[in-house]
């Protein structure tokens, strides 16, 4: 969904020829770029991780979250946010999402147990999450809120930007994402308390080249420092972002309005005017439909993207939660009073929402005139499915 080009290799040689090619003292890209992502999220705390699954677990370590904890994560998410939790030492446990492909506010509340300490909203596709619904069960129940919205970004809801919403959040910079450095993340927070143990798991010897009175090294961790490069990338694609957006979001809303008379069911959207624009989705009423719209347009069932359904999720399934057993959560006694009994027909609901699901993907460099033909596909293809 990302532009890059000239302005982007012209960054990365400014980095590059000043020989400046590391953050801490040397460098200020990263620097830069978290102060410049705080301000745009109207979130404190930005730091700049090397993926969007080391940010999650950054997250999730950052408000405490470890053994002896459940985590509730959705049918249809990649798998990095169940491995995320995992990560950390807590425990997934797999909650179903409704027809806006995330999670389900009713199921949430229903799969909450004496172990539940917090929920993982995954901003799927574009799309977001019913952040009022979810956010007013988390307080409710006091749990916290981690949003991953790695593949969101830029995105909001009903005016507030995703990932800024709950407790902390993760975002990713890979290649599939809105923003792109190649690979890359961010985890954020308001919560000054998770500041030290998000900064020990995304550098864990950072002491070293900031203050080392100030600077807490709390525990071991692998580290996943961002580089400079990733920085000097990142500088561009912020200023690229918001008319991206808002020309894949009006794209979108072309496309539901020019086919709202077809019998076309889109997906349930919780905030259309503030969402990404990504994607735009139907709900069939059968697989079987659902099926014929795939062939006939090669679109994407939600269902079939193998990666994003839980039932995929083998390291899960297989509780190989570590290199060694002595390290896996899944066989830690902290562990053993959560739920972690997995089968593939657990979530049957969104499976059959998944699976009737039809994605169809925007992009900013779309002319007027393929949206129109897109249009004209979905019309004739709506007429010979759905009569
Ligand atoms: C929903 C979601 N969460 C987490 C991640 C992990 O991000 P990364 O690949 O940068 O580790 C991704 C990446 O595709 C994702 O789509």
């Amino acid at each position: 969904m990302y532009r890059i080009g000239r302005e982007e290799l012209d960054a990365i040689s400014d980095v590059l020829l000043s020989g400046k090619v590391f953050r801490y003292g040397i460098g200020d890209a990263c620097q830069r770029f978290e102060e410049r992502y705080g301000k745009y999220l109207g979130v404190k705390h930005v730091m700049m991780t090397s993926s969007g699954t080391t940010a999650l677990t950054a997250a999730l370590i950052g408000e405490r979250i470890g053994p002896g904890d459940e985590v509730l994560v959705p049918a249809c998410t990649y798998i990095a946010t169940a491995i995320a939790v995992v990560a950390a030492g807590a425990i997934p446990v797999i909650v179903d999402v409704d027809a806006s492909l995330t999670l389900d506010p009713d199921a949430v509340e229903a799969a909450i147990g004496p172990r539940t300490r917090a929920m993982i909203p995954v901003h799927m596709w574009g799309m977001v999450c019913d952040m009022d619904r979810l956010m007013e069960i988390a307080r409710r129940r006091k749990l916290l809120v981690i949003e991953d919205a790695c593949q969101c970004v830029g995105g909001g809801y009903k005016g507030r930007k995703v990932g800024a919403i709950g407790d902390a959040g993760a975002f990713s910079f890979n290649y599939y994402k809105n923003m792109t450095a190649g690979e890359g993340g961010a985890c954020v927070t308001n919560n000054d308390a998770a500041v030290p143990r998000m900064g020990c798991m995304v550098d864990c010897c950072k002491f070293y080249w900031t203050s080392r009175e100030q600077d807490e090294s709390l525990f071991i961790s692998n580290g996943s420092r961002a580089s400079e490069i990733e920085g000097a990338v990142l500088n561009v694609q912020l200023k690229r972002i918001d008319p991206m957006i808002r020309t894949m979001r009006r794209q979108k809303l072309r496309i539901l309005k020019e086919t709202a008379d077809t019998g076309l069911v889109p997906l349930t959207a919780n905030s259309l005017e503030f969402e990404c624009g990504t994607h735009v989705g139907f709900l069939m009423p059968t697989i079987e439909q659902a099926n014929e719209f795939q062939r006939l347009t090669g679109c994407t069932i939600a269902g079939k993207t193998g990666r994003h359904v839980y039932t995929e999720w083998d390291p899960i399934f297989a509780h190989s939660g570590a290199p060694h057993p002595a390290l896996n959560p899944f066989k830690l006694k902290e562990n053993a009073d959560c739920r972690m009994t997995y089968t593939k027909d657990m979530c049957a609901k969104s499976l059959d929402i998944l699976n009737r699901s039809l994605l169809f993907g925007t992009h900013p460099d779309r002319k007027r005139a393929d949206v129109t033909k897109l249009i004209r596909t979905l019309r004739t293809t709506a007429k010979a499915v759905l009569g």
